[in-house]
């Protein structure tokens, strides 16, 4: 097993590490400024792996930030590790995601970021959008980094199965695959208009943590799932509560 890098936009460096048995992988974003910041820590099991491939990018140390989507054993397991690694970094969550774990489960106190903060990292502008359960997690959120357009959009479009690091073939058709199989996003109402707001900001590149990077119609793409989810949102209330009459 190894963690493969690919730069999927100017010094964003997607880290991908594909577990043969569970036929799934995980990846982390890097991107490298005055202040790096690395975007999804990954299992502790492949810090190793992780950690490897960051140092032929940049040294470890030099790591300024540490950031995530929400608490999850795969998105931030391995933050002490890092945070012992780079005795500079900090971790960055969302107000909400510091409050409730990361104030705790951090070794070092945490930057609590607010909705549509910027992180400032020299060339590089990363905006932290809150995204709360979407796909999951009362803490869950995500990056825009402004000057290349790219979403780092986390479990958004999770995949099953290996692919390549950048692709432009449709993402939607797989996610919807994934997710019969997992039921991993939380559906409510505010799903599909969430993820519509993602589509507004027309990102040029997706980041997807379990899946490929994606260059097509990125906006495209994301209002097809917000749709997809909507759909399925209305048939699980049917399906719960029968069909609704109309108000009269
Ligand atoms: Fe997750
Ligand atoms: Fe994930």
């Amino acid at each position: 097993m190894e963690t493969q890098i690919a730069e999927i936009a100017p010094n964003i460096y997607r880290l991908s590490t594909y577990v043969e048995d569970a036929d799934f992988m995980f990846n982390q974003f890097l991107v490298v400024d005055e202040e790096p910041v690395l975007f999804q820590t990954g299992l502790r099991a492949i810090f190793p792996l992780v950690g490897n491939a960051v140092a032929r990018l940049m040294p470890i140390e030099q790591l300024r930030w540490i950031t995530f989507g929400h608490v999850e054993a795969d998105e931030c397991g391995s933050m002490n590790l890092w945070l012992a690694a780079a005795p500079n970094a900090e971790v960055a969550h969302g107000e909400v995601g510091c409050m409730v774990s990361v104030n705790d489960l951090a070794d070092r106190p945490p930057r609590p970021l607010q909705d549509g903060e910027v992180m400032n990292l020299g060339s590089k502008r990363l905006r932290r959008i809150e995204t709360p359960h979407v796909p999951h997690g009362w803490d869950a959120g995500l990056f825009y980094e402004e000057t290349t357009s790219t979403l780092l959009c986390g479990d958004l479009f999770t995949a099953i199965g290996n692919s390549p690091a950048l692709t432009e073939h449709e993402i939607t058709g797989p996610a919807l695959a994934a997710e019969d199989v997992f039921r991993a996003t939380c559906l409510t109402p505010s799903t599909g208009p969430t993820i519509r707001a993602l589509a507004d900001l027309k990102p040029q590149t997706l980041g997807l943590m379990h899946g490929p990077a994606y260059a097509g119609d990125c906006s495209q793409a994301l209002c097809d799932l917000a749709a997809a989810y909507e759909e399925r949102l209305d048939a699980e209330g049917t399906r719960i509560h029968g069909p609704v009459s109309p108000v009269t």
